[in-house]
């Protein structure tokens, strides 16, 4: 294996020089999924590496009925079986020890009295000067309730001048269209200040999509290519292989458009299509990247029929293994018109991209996971090698993949040895996995510290919430019209609906072969 070369020294902002700060962390939904699959791992993966703070504790609030001793074995638990690296024994005997829980219900305010209780206490043993994250990894419905009661305990409050910080980390979705997310939006702008909020997508904390700053920014021969005159079209593709598995209840609600495009996708988007940022101040590079959201062509009504497509998995096969269709997953209704495939057809309209089309798409139930981004150059001009217009070359390819197999590879022509002149497509390939070895640190790791160094680069503002559904509301609504009418259906296990190869098709496209 090729030994990775000496790294160029630290950057500050994205954020190299970021040192967290002592502090406790609160998660409410704390005997939830979400924590016991991904926050207590990545916490404890952040005391593995030594790089949380020395005084920290992690305190989970639930509905349950829990001792603190119950806790850490629901979190080792959580840690055994979901930590990217496995449990040691002596470092989870210090790591536990920062581990607290403490019963309660949201919208009962003596939960929030005991809870200052609890912190006062906690931060006393662990020796934390008062600073606090407030994490929200509760359903939407009730992030209401959980904001105003924070800010009615004074719990989430701040002095403005320094002294102890409280911050509030909100999961994603933040809404469920855009007047929804104006509402959460509005109420925790009435308890908090901005830069107190924290809205997660853990896409922008995957090595690989921070990579696509670095690889255009921090490259000279990208850049000059990266724009219409160059570019044909762009593909974005989140393929998931998985079903819905136990998640009927949000899913019903949420469907591919909402759960991946309105924040993943149109997170990983913006990165791509941005301006150069003149620094990597958080909020110059927030700023850049709520101007591709703003530039994005609106749908109107008769754009949603022509440009969008929806579509719902039937039964097939997941490696072999017969599965239900969606309608067939428990919690689902048999009549449900909840998409779970969206490919579309999007435009920039902006001097970069103008008539450039972005192909999005994103499905549960594919045959393969992965997350990548091509972008697909323009032809050679028809003479030379590429003179015959019935057999073209191929175009170039750029493909950044997030995930798996994280890497980049660059599509290229080359003379295939031999006296004829024969031209051959190859690859020029990079991955993490060869050249750093390491295994990637989970999204949630990076993010978590991010919050505790009040680094909020990666972190979602209100704007570009409220952006990113405004662009999003006409297609729900458009489609919420037509539902009944018009949804295909795709087996599991196949690539989708023959409507999402049409809709490719309108510019000579074909969707990649993952
Ligand atoms: C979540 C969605 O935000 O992202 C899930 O709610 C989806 O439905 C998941 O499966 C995908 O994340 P990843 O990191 O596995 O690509």
């Amino acid at each position: 294996m090729p030994e990775a070369p000496e790294p160029n020294p630290p950057i500050a902002g994205l954020r190299d020089t970021r040192t967290p700060q002592p502090c406790s962390l609160v998660i409410f939904g704390g005997s939830g999924d979400l924590a016991k699959r991904k926050l207590l791992p990545a916490l404890y993966n952040l005391a593995l590496d030594g790089v949380l703070p020395a005084n920290f504790a992690v305190v989970g609030l639930g509905r349950r009925e829990m001792s603190d001793a119950a806790y850490r074995s629901f979190a080792r638990e959580g840690i055994e079986r979901f930590s990217r690296r496995p449990l040691d024994a002596t470092h989870w005997q210090n790591f536990e020890r920062s581990v607290y829980y403490q019963r309660g219900s949201l919208d009962d305010p003596a939960t929030y009295q005991a809870l200052e209780k609890r912190l006062q206490e906690v931060e006393a043993a662990c020796g934390i000067p008062g600073n606090r994250i407030f994490y929200l990894s509760i359903p939407p419905s009730l992030f209401r309730t959980g904001i105003e009661q924070l800010r009615a305990s004074g719990l989430g409050v701040q002095p403005e001048a320094a002294g102890p910080f409280a911050r509030v980390i909100v999961e994603k979705p933040v809404g469920h269209d855009l007047e929804s997310a104006q509402e959460i939006n509005a109420t925790l702008a009435r308890s908090f200040r901005e830069e107190q909020v924290y809205r997660i997508d853990h896409y922008l904390g995957k090595e690989t999509v921070q990579n696509i700053l670095v690889l255009r920014f921090g490259n000279a021969i990208f850049e000059p290519l990266w724009n219409q005159k160059y570019v044909d079209h762009v593909q974005l593709t989140v393929a998931e292989e998985e079903g819905i598995g136990t998640r009927a209840l949000y899913y019903e609600e949420a469907g591919a458009l909402r759960d991946i495009v309105q924040n993943h996708i149109l997170q990983v988007l913006s990165l791509v299509a941005m301006e150069p940022p003149w620094s990597l101040d958080p909020e110059v590079v927030r700023d850049n990247k709520l101007e591709v959201l703003k530039c994005l062509r609106p749908m109107r009504e008769e754009d949603v029929e022509t440009h969008s497509v929806r579509a719902q998995y039937g039964a097939g096969f997941h490696h072999g293994d017969a599965v239900p269709g969606y309608r067939q997953e428990e919690g689902v209704e048999s009549d449900s018109t909840t998409e779970t495939y969206v490919a579309l057809k999007v435009f920039i309209d902006n001097w970069r991209w103008a008539g450039v089309p972005f192909y999005i798409r994103t499905a549960k139930r594919l045959p393969k996971r992965a997350t990548e981004v091509a972008v697909q150059f323009k032809d050679v001009p028809h003479v030379l090698f590429n003179a015959d217009r019935a057999a073209p070359l191929e175009p170039n390819v750029l493909v950044l993949r997030i995930q798996p197999d994280e890497g980049l590879s660059l599509g290229i022509c080359t003379k295939r040895p031999g006296p004829r002149v024969q031209l051959y497509p190859v690859k020029m390939d990079f991955r993490y996995g060869s050249t750093f070895g390491d295994q990637s640190a989970e999204a949630y790791e990076r993010l978590l510290l991010d919050v505790m160094a009040g680094d909020a680069t990666l972190f979602i503002r209100r704007d570009a919430v409220e952006a990113s559904w405004a662009w999003i509301t006409p297609v729900l609504d458009a489609w919420q019209a037509s539902a009944q009418r018009w949804l295909p259906q795709y087996d599991a296990g196949s690539w989708g609906p023959v409507e999402a190869d049409r809709l490719i098709a309108t510019s000579g496209a074909t969707w990649r072969t993952l």
